[in-house]
């Protein structure tokens, strides 16, 4: 269901969801609200960028596939059933142990544009498997870089305030790693990617993941402190394998 908005209404929204957001990033509900009324010039251009695709405009045009996963929780089986390597296999076992859930995903709300509405949604809904395509941790570090990657690529204004406000809240060595090497990472490989607002994910799950990186040109950050990034557990992890 769309909410119209008078200007007043949406400027009031948009500082109190700011506000709230920033203060408090675990108030997701927040961050989606200022991701709306905050969209703006960006969403018209990712509009105009994505009509220019064969793919992003057949599903522009159809405002179809709707959410991903199609069938939020209910998808994740035959996702798990899929084979080791994949895609699809990777974002199962991604969502499995952080226990999260697709339906965490807020429906948007407040953008009156089908088409806007839709490539928001899409950008919310794919978070997660955009984590798994560059591999970042969902760390506070991960998610900070992984927000760099997306406010390039997509130059959604609620994804440039998180890469710029929520450094603040990271210890120095962490945030010097950001600023000298994820930061970099970021920039260069959000921009090298193909667009990856005009892909129908629905169709490659089921292909490897580095088959798909490497065609769809993602670039995984390389790091010289990785336990800084990827934390204690995951390095001891890779360590015995
Ligand atoms: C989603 O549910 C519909 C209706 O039950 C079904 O036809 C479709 O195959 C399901 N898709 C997935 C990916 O599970």
């Amino acid at each position: 269901m769309v909410q119209r908005l008078s200007v007043v209404g949406r400027g009031a929204l948009a500082v109190g969801s700011a506000v709230l957001a920033l203060s408090n990033p675990a108030r997701a509900d927040m961050v989606a609200v200022l991701g709306e009324v905050t969209g703006g010039a960006a969403l018209p251009h990712l509009k105009r960028r994505l009509q220019r695709t064969e793919v992003g405009s057949e599903m522009l045009s159809t405002l179809e596939p709707g959410r991903f996963p199609e069938n939020g929780s209910e998808t994740l089986p035959s996702l798990r059933a899929l084979p080791e390597g994949s895609l699809g296999r990777a974002y199962a076992t991604f969502m499995d142990s952080r226990k999260f859930e697709p339906e965490s995903r807020l429906p948007v709300r407040f953008v009156e544009d089908a088409q806007e509405a839709w490539i928001l949604q899409r950008y919310r809904d794919v978070h997660d498997l955009w984590h798994v395509l560059t591999g970042m941790p969902t760390n506070l570090l991960g998610e900070i870089a992984q927000k760099w990657f997306e406010a390039v690529h997509t130059g959604l204004p609620v994804a440039v305030l998180s890469a710029a406000f929520a450094p603040m809240r990271l210890e120095l060595r962490k945030r010097a790693l950001l600023a000298e090497e994820l930061a970099p990472w970021a920039v260069e490989s959000a921009s090298d990617a193909v667009d990856l607002l005009a892909i129908r994910y629905e169709d490659h799950l089921a292909r490897n993941l580095d088959e798909v990186r490497a065609e769809w040109n993602i670039k995984m950050p390389q790091v010289s402190e990785p336990s800084l990034l990827y934390g204690k557990k995951w390095m001891q992890r890779m360590n015995r394998t």
